[in-house]
């Protein structure tokens, strides 16, 4: 961790206008530099630096602060890492104070394997460039596929000779150490050359450093894979890289979306035209890590698949995975036979980006469609496609698209919205309740974990060295973002009931609640439903609500119980009675009230809670709470209003029983509150 003092010294260090202008054209104006912000799109400028105060502030999309805050916006770095950079920057030594010998030796080792792959990649760029048979073989190879010197260097192509060892032998002549030569894979155990007779393509992380590399085959007879690329490295782990983040972060964020494309030459080639936004998943399906990339700089996504890709279901499928991380997603397909490069190639970068634009389809619209082309006219094989289909919409984590997909689909499949609706639910349902149990089962794991590793500090009285080492000081975070796949536990909780007002506000959640969830299971033991349940606690107030419609609901549905019916959504929205459909319509499929400024309420509610129809449980619960409570406060107002008649009539008894019943409402009302804790506070506005 970097000491306090070397903190303090790059704090005032730094500053603004060096910082920013590496990365945007600054004017001045007046005591002020101006210019156009790199963090949204916009032609006239309304980002200004001010060197007095230090500090830079779009007045355009509001985001400002130190010189630090810049880097780490901008160039997505951690505190410390942000500090590194200006350490390195203003030459100023920093002082770590790093507790364990292992910590530093670790960061040292990185240090050098990075040292050790710049160095490979400048022998491959000289290999290519001022080698004879580098220039006749690799680099008339990438000017025929039409890469440019500019590209060429920028990317770090690079040439490995058809020689056993000249990298190696190169590499140890000028005191590199073969122990790391051998880490990064760049030298086989026989020590020979990993890459011979292959043109190099360099992998950079996403802040630019060398750490791995790919080699593609030249020969088109030669026998051996097309591409073999550096296997996993102590600074190489392939599940979280994808090749040309580091030269496309910016754009992505730019553009607000993310092009991404299966191969090495096509990112180079989509960035040589000016499509910049583009990173490449090397042929791979995408993992979680290399989406949580993305997500640091966009949530829209737009996949190019070739136009010939046999396995298309097969990736679709692996989708579901994007979409579950709240990723808006988009597939273009190309024209047959063509991949992103050789389409480009042939069309011209303009004709290009119209047809990506052109034909990007929705990801669940398409895949609709394409499964659905398939089932034809076969009915059985139609109801598989509509499973899958319910599936993915799904694993969608906000409500409000799903609903939009669930009409779009209904449209498409023909399939009445509300039988989507209802699928869709169900699986959501159970996606969460196996979520839970996975969040139920990790967190057990890191309790074992944890408890093993105190028995073993316990035991030797030593400082646990197999631990991860010591955080540094919270608030210079280390560490890098929680992985997505945990569903936190505030996950787990109630939905405010933002639109309804007034007193009967309980009454219509508990109504709520019976018409979409009350099929549900809430107890399995018991096999009791949520409906069950629900109507076994307001049994002795069926009598009392104060909607009358509610009330008839709540009655009906009773009934249907007992003559062992469960109701559910359909069967209401499909009811004679005309007040019962009403209701049901309106209650239905989300508790969000869908209004013109639906977009804004949604961004409120997002900061709160996710997913309300999942949490059934507990939205039952809390509902059965918030109903008790509001007919709690009615009981004390009309107990109040006896006792006070009763003490003005001077009947002193009588109003000494009121003052008791008093009390134990209250307790109820207290007790109660207390179990919904801040919940009441937070909705019962
Ligand atoms: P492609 O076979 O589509 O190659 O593989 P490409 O990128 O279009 O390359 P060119 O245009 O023929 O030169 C797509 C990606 O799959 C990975 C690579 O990342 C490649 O860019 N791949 C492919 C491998 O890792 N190994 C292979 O043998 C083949
Ligand atoms: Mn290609």
């Amino acid at each position: 961790m970097i000491s306090q003092k070397s903190v303090k010294e790059i704090l005032e260090t730094a500053k603004i206008q060096d910082i920013v202008e590496e990365f945007v054209n600054l004017k001045r104006a007046g005591v002020n530099l101006k210019g156009c912000c790199p963090f949204h799109n916009e032609k006239t400028p309304s980002f200004v630096v001010s060197p007095a105060k230090n500090i830079f502030k779009c007045f355009g999309c509001g985001k400002g602060g130190s010189p630090v805050q810049f880097l780490m916006e901008h160039e997505t770095l951690s505190f410390p890492e942000a500090l590194r950079y200006l350490a390195k920057k203003y030459n100023i030594e920093l002082e770590e104070t790093e507790t364990t010998q292992e910590h530093i030796e670790a960061r040292q080792l990185q240090d050098s394997l990075y040292l050790v792959n710049q160095f490979a990649l400048e022998f491959y760029q000289e290999q290519l460039f001022q080698t004879d048979i580098g220039k006749s073989v690799g680099l008339s190879y990438f000017k025929q596929r039409g890469f440019r010197e500019e590209t060429i260097k920028k990317f770090g192509l690079g040439f490995a000779p058809n020689t056993k060892d000249k990298l190696t032998s190169t590499a140890i002549n000028k005191g590199y150490n073969i122990d790391l030569l051998r880490k990064l894979a760049l030298t086989t155990k026989y020590d020979s050359d990993f890459f011979r007779n292959r043109v190099i393509f360099t992998i950079h992380n996403m802040t630019g450093k060398v750490i791995a590399f790919a080699g593609r085959i030249l020969d088109k007879n030669a026998k051996g894979p097309k591409y073999i690329n550096s296997p996993e490295t102590e600074v190489y782990h392939k599940s979280k890289v994808l090749y040309g983040i580091y030269f496309a972060k910016q754009q992505i964020r730019k553009k607000d979306e993310c092009i991404l494309v299966e191969g090495y030459t096509d990112t180079i080639s989509l960035h040589q035209a000016g499509i910049e936004n583009v990173v490449a998943s090397s042929g791979t399906s995408l993992t979680i890590g290399q989406i949580n990339l993305i997500k640091r700089y966009t949530p829209n996504i737009k996949i190019l698949y070739d136009g010939d890709a046999a396995g298309i279901k097969a990736a679709l499928r692996g989708l579901d995975l994007v979409l579950e991380q709240d990723m808006n997603v988009k597939v273009v397909l190309l024209p047959d036979g063509e991949d992103p490069d050789s389409y480009l190639q042939k069309v011209g970068s303009t004709a290009f980006s119209e047809y990506i634009d052109k034909e990007a389809k929705d990801f669940i619209l398409f895949k609709t469609n394409l499964l659905l082309e398939d089932a034809a006219n076969d009915p059985i094989k139609k109801v598989k496609v509509t499973q899958e289909i319910i599936n993915s919409i799904a694993r969608i984590p906000d409500p409000l698209k799903r609903a939009v997909f669930i009409q779009k689909c209904s449209q498409l499949t023909e399939i009445e919205e509300n039988v989507l609706v209802e699928s869709v639910n169900k699986q959501v349902v159970l996606l969460v309740r196996k979520r839970r149990e996975e969040y139920k089962r990790e967190q057990r794991q890191k309790e074992r974990t944890a408890r093993q590793n105190n028995a073993q500090t316990n035991n030797s009285g030593n400082f646990p060295t197999n631990a991860p080492p010591p955080s540094a000081d919270p608030s210079f975070p280390d560490a890098p973002p929680p992985e997505g796949g945990e569903l936190p536990p505030e996950e787990l909780g109630v939905q405010p009931n933002i639109a309804a007002t007034g007193a009967e506000i309980q009454e219509r959640d508990i109504i709520r609640i019976l018409i979409n969830l009350g099929h549900n299971i809430y107890d399995k033991e018991d096999n009791l439903s949520v409906a069950e349940y629900l109507l076994a606690n307001i049994e002795d107030v069926l009598d009392d609500f104060e909607n009358k419609e509610y009330e008839a609901i709540a009655k009906h549905y009773a009934e249907q119980l007992l003559q062992n019916h469960k109701p559910n959504l359909h069967y209401f929205l499909n009811h004679s009675n005309q007040s019962f459909s009403q209701i049901a319509l309106d209650l239905s499929a989300s508790p969000y009230e869908y209004s013109p400024n639906w977009e804004e309420m949604h961004k409120v509610l997002l900061q709160t809670q996710k997913m309300p129809e999942l949490n059934f449980i507990k939205d039952s619960e809390d509902a059965l709470l918030r109903f008790k409570l509001r007919k709690i406060e009615k009981m004390m107002a009309t107990n109040l209003q006896k006792g006070k008649t009763a003490q003005d009539e001077g009947d002193f008894d009588k109003t000494m029983v009121h003052l008791k019943i008093q009390a134990k409402l209250k307790a109820m009302h207290s007790e109660i509150s207390t179990q919904l804790g801040t919940v009441v506070l937070k909705y019962d506005k």
